[in-house]
């Protein structure tokens, strides 16, 4: 089965085909990163017209390179939530004509379980159940993915999503947007001790975890240096912020594998790039004999390709709409009827 994958929930248009859920047979992506970058960070209104200039021609360019005739799409699945809304809207709108015109499903997809999905498009091996820690811009979470479609949040962050915190951090020291990547590269040659950061704990849930309090320390140990005169060592600082927010990350996620006994941990999300994370969790899955799915640096990031794997069975499992299908800026990654 042939999914023609459309996602357009942030500042990535992206359209893909995949075969079965597992093969890529193209898979294009149009970054407007440069264009934000001007800004700081995404302008929403921006983001929606180029998603609207872009994705007819992607999406043709997706087609060709998957050596595919449109005959021969079996359905379209399209990311309908969560994100900036008029953004989703456009990839929305784009995917209902296209299943429309081409007489087939159309299948909506949660952009989270399309980025768990992520794994499943790199280690063909991989099913469920596993714990998957889920690392994105706008998300942090422990989830028991009991199914491909059935999912429980064991815990997650109460506050600031983990790519926030290192895109926060990032722009306060002058960084380029989105932060991460280049935050995550200074780190690579400073020292993680040198700048002693808090590792915050919460009543309640020990999977539960907050970030604000680790981000404003990190920012004002940047205003107090400049206020004093003093230099910060930025690639220490780097370090030492790399290094607790992947404290505060990597033993929950062992904690919550513990807790629902599989031996299967994978990661997704745009931070699960980082080095610092992808490092110490590879130390800590290997102590406690548990596989670890690691998915390749291009699969970490926003991609057409994930929501066609995850649209293969979100279709398998029913869940497909119809033409009233609309987009949403919030929504649950727990699966429940659309339509
Ligand atoms: O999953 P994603 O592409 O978009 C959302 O669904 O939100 O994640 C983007 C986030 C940004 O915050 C970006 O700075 C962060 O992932 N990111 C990183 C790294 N690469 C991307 N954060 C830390 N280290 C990295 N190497
Ligand atoms: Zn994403």
């Amino acid at each position: 089965m042939n999914i023609l994958g459309i996602e357009s929930s942030c500042d990535e248009t992206a359209v893909a085909v995949v075969r079965d859920g597992r093969e890529v047979r193209s898979d294009c992506i149009a970054s407007q990163v440069d264009i934000h970058r001007i800004y700081g960070g995404v302008v929403p209104e921006i983001a929606s017209r180029k998603h609207i200039e872009t994705i007819y021609g992607l999406a043709e360019q997706a087609i060709e390179r998957a050596g595919v005739t449109r005959k021969e799409l079996d359905a379209v699945a399209v990311t309908y939530a969560p994100g900036l809304i008029g953004a989703v809207l456009v990839g929305v709108n784009f995917a209902k004509a296209a299943a429309y015109a081409l007489g087939v499903p159309l299948i909506p997809v949660h952009h989270i379980r399309g980025h768990i999905a992520a794994n499943y498009l790199a280690f063909p091996e991989l099913e469920p159940p596993f714990l998957c820690l889920v690392v994105s811009g706008g998300h942090t979470l422990f989830v028991d993915v009991k199914d491909y479609t059935h999912m429980e949040i064991l815990g997650g962050t109460r506050d600031d999503a983990a790519g926030e915190c290192f895109d926060k951090v990032a722009r306060v020291l002058g960084m380029p947007y989105p932060g991460g990547a280049a935050l995550d590269r200074a780190a690579q040659a400073g020292d993680d001790r040198r700048y002693p950061m808090p590792r915050v704990k919460l009543e309640g849930n020990p999977l539960d975890l907050s970030f604000s309090g680790l981000k404003t320390a990190a920012i004002n140990l940047i205003h107090t240096s400049a206020q004093r005169g003093e230099e910060v060592d930025v690639p220490s600082l780097c370090a030492s912020y790399s290094a607790a927010v992947s404290d505060m990350l990597v033993p929950r996620a062992m904690q919550a594998l513990a807790q629902t006994g599989y031996d299967k941990l994978a990661i997704a999300g745009g931070v699960a790039a980082n080095s610092r994370i992808r490092g110490d969790l590879t130390r800590r899955a290997e102590e406690a004999g548990v596989k670890l799915y690691l998915p390749p640096l291009s699969l970490c990031g926003d991609n057409g390709a994930m929501i066609a794997s995850q649209g293969y069975y979100e279709y398998l499992a029913g869940n497909v709409a119809d033409m009233t299908l609309n987009a949403y800026a919030t929504k649950s990654i727990l699966g429940e009827k659309i339509s």
